[in-house]
């Protein structure tokens, strides 16, 4: 587990899945079920005691005075990685939370080998840009009308991924 101000960074486990749902209900127009978070716990590829599996998804959960208050989902496949998930509970937002989980998953996905992180953002949605930017991210594509609310779709890269 990591430390970051109040907030503790550590891999999700099936006891946070009830609530992981409950974050995505109240915070994506298109959330996730429960199922498809439980799927992202299954270990992807097998791994040796040396060796960086081949694929990773990393689901990392951040808590703060005993409460699960965000999320990120990374999946790696060798050198590439994509940033499906970061959400943090409205009430804790502007603390530094989002960019925490952020860079703990950044941190570990390069420790695997990733070279290049990939996401998806709402053409909107400031907040989130302003936090990739502040990253390095930087735009490769645009995809018109791509979100069910009629939202332009920013893809972002971030590459090369700086060490920690
Ligand atoms: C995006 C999100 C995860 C940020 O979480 P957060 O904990 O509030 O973020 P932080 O406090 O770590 O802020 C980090 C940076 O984000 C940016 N940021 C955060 N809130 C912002 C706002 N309301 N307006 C503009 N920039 C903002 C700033 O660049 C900030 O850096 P700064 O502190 O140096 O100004 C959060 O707003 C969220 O869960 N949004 C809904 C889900 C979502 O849209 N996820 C992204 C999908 S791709």
């Amino acid at each position: 587990m990591a430390l970051s101000d109040q907030l503790t960074i550590g891999p999700a486990s099936v006891d946070d899945l009830d609530r992981l749902a409950e974050l995505e209900a109240a915070i994506f127009p298109s959330p996730w079920p429960r199922d498809a978070l439980a799927a992202e716990l299954l270990p992807s590829a097998t791994s040796s005691e040396t060796e960086p599996p081949a694929a990773d998804r990393l689901l990392l959960v951040g808590r703060s005075t005993g409460e699960t208050v965000g999320y990120a989902l990374f999946h790696r496949v060798l050198d590439e990685a994509e940033l499906l998930r970061l959400a943090v509970s409205p009430s804790f937002r502007g603390r530094g939370f989002g960019a925490a989980l952020l860079a703990a998953g950044l941190n570990r996905i390069v420790s695997h080998g990733a070279r290049a992180c990939h996401l998806e953002v709402g053409a909107e949605n400031t907040a989130a840009i302003h936090l990739y930017e502040r990253f390095g991210f930087v735009e490769e594509g645009l995809r018109k009308a791509y979100y069910r609310h009629g939202e332009d779709a920013l893809l972002l890269v971030l590459q090369p991924i700086p060490a920690a």
